[in-house]
């Protein structure tokens, strides 16, 4: 039985509001095969963002929770404009099924100040308020360049999620240069300036 050129193929109800630019029958097929099947990966030749994630085997789509379910076993379809398509408890969300565990401070803030269009790069994803995809982990997709280009931009390589200040993976006294006496207490940015070399920005000594 084919849903697109049956008389009896009528849609069960109306598609849900996300959906419901596919209303009518030139449609159906975007979402069903022949057999009224849905097809996984019809959902996923639209949601490409989605489906990029879930071919490089990373987030929450190929956790154990999700891996191996039909997409329509958890996002139901026409029962109407109203209907949630997503059923998700955000407070009592497991982050380690994402491949990113919540560490530190980042433990107590709102999933949206992290979840939010400013930290997406991806500019379609930017436009989608909802959205919980299109995360970095890199610290400096979120977090502003306190020391200016004047240290690595691996900030994870000095600092942890606690808090920037001590610099808990840092030691001063593990580089060529053992900072002793009053150098101990000579700022940063003093000895290390930004300079640019060849039209690139690096950070050097000052000599
Ligand atoms: C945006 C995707 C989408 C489009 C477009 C779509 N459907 Fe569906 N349809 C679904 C999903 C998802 C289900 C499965 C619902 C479930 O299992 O809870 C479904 C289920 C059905 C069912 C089975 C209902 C049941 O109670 O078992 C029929 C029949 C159906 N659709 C017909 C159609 C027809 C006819 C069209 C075109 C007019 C159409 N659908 C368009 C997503 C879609
Ligand atoms: C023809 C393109 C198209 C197809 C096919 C399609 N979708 Fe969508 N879907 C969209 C658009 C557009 C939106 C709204 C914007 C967005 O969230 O990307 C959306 C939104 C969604 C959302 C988020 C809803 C929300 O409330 O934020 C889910 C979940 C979803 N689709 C699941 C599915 C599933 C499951 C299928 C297959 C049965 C499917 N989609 C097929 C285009 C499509
Ligand atoms: C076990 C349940 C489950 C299955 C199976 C599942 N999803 Fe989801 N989906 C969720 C939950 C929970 C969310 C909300 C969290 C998120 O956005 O990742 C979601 C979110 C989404 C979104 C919105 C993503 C975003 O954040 O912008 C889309 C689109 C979507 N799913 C499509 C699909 C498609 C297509 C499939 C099948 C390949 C599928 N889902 C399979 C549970 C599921
Ligand atoms: C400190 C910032 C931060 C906070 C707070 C946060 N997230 Fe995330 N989240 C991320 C990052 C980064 C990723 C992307 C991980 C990756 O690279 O795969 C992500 C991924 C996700 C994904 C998976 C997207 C995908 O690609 O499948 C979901 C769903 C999600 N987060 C939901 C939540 C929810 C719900 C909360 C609140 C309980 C929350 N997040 C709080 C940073 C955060
Ligand atoms: C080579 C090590 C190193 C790297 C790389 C580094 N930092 Fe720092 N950062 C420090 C040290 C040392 C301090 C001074 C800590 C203190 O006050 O005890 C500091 C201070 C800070 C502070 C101010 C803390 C406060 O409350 O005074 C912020 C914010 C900060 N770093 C953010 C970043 C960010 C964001 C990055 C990446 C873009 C980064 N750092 C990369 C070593 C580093
Ligand atoms: C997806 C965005 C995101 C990523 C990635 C991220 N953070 Fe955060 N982080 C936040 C937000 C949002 C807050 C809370 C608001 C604030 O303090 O800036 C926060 C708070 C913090 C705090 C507490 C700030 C304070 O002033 O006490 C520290 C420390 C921190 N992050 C370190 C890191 C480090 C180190 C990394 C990389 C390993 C990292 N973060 C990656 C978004 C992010
Ligand atoms: C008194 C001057 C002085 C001060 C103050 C100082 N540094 Fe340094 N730093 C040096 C010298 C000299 C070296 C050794 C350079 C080398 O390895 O070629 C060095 C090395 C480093 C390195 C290793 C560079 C590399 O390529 O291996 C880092 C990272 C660094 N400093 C960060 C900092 C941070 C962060 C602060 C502030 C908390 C700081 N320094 C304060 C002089 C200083």
């Amino acid at each position: 039985m084919s849903v697109a050129n049956l008389p009896a193929q009528i849609s069960p109800g109306d598609l849900s509001k996300a959906h419901s630019a596919l209303e009518g029958i030139s449609n159906c097929t975007k979402c069903h095969t022949l057999g009224e099947k849905i097809s996984n990966n019809k959902c996923l030749d639209c949601h490409k963002a989605l489906k990029s994630r879930i071919s490089q085997n990373k987030g929450y789509h190929v956790s154990k929770e999700v891996k191996g379910k039909e997409c329509a076993s958890c996002h139901s379809d026409h029962h109407g404009l109203k209907f949630d398509m997503i059923r998700f408890d955000e407070k009592a969300f497991n982050h380690q099924l994402t491949g990113y565990t919540l560490t530190g401070a980042h433990k107590k803030i709102d999933c949206r100040e992290c979840h939010k269009p400013s930290f997406v790069s991806n500019s379609e994803l930017k436009k989608n308020k909802k959205t919980f995809l299109g995360l970095d982990q890199k610290c400096n997709s979120c977090h502003e360049d306190f020391h200016q280009k004047t240290l690595s931009n691996n900030c994870a390589s000095c600092h942890n999620t606690d808090a920037f200040s001590p610099a808990a993976n840092f030691n001063h006294d593990k580089t060529k240069f053992a900072l002793v006496g009053k150098h101990k207490t000579v700022e940063c940015v003093e000895c290390h300036k930004e300079e640019t070399r060849n039209g690139k920005n690096s950070s050097n000594l000052q000599e």
